[in-house]
């Protein structure tokens, strides 16, 4: 199982994260049943100075920065690939 931690801090959801907690429309049926959707706050790395922008969403715990839906349905696909 694929677990998906979608930020909905203050700052993820201005810096264009309003539209991620729609992902799980997005992805396929396929992989669905593989995949864990949890909205969190802050996740805190809005708050690390390692150059990562937001929206941040966490997939299979790594980092996905500048996340966008498409970003992040890769980086599903390939954590599962990846299992
Ligand atoms: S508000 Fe998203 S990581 Fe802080």
């Amino acid at each position: 199982m694929i677990t998906v931690k979608i930020c909905r801090g203050t700052l993820c959801h201005v810096m264009g994260g309003s539209d991620l907690p729609l992902i799980p429309d997005f992805i396929s049926e396929k992989i669905k049943p593989h995949v864990y959707f949890e909205g969190t706050t802050c996740l805190g790395f809005c708050n690390q100075d390692e150059g990562l922008k937001p929206p941040f969403v966490e997939v299979d715990g790594k980092i996905v920065s500048e996340a966008t839906i498409s970003k992040v349905i890769e980086s599903i696909e390939t954590a599962i690939k990846n299992k």
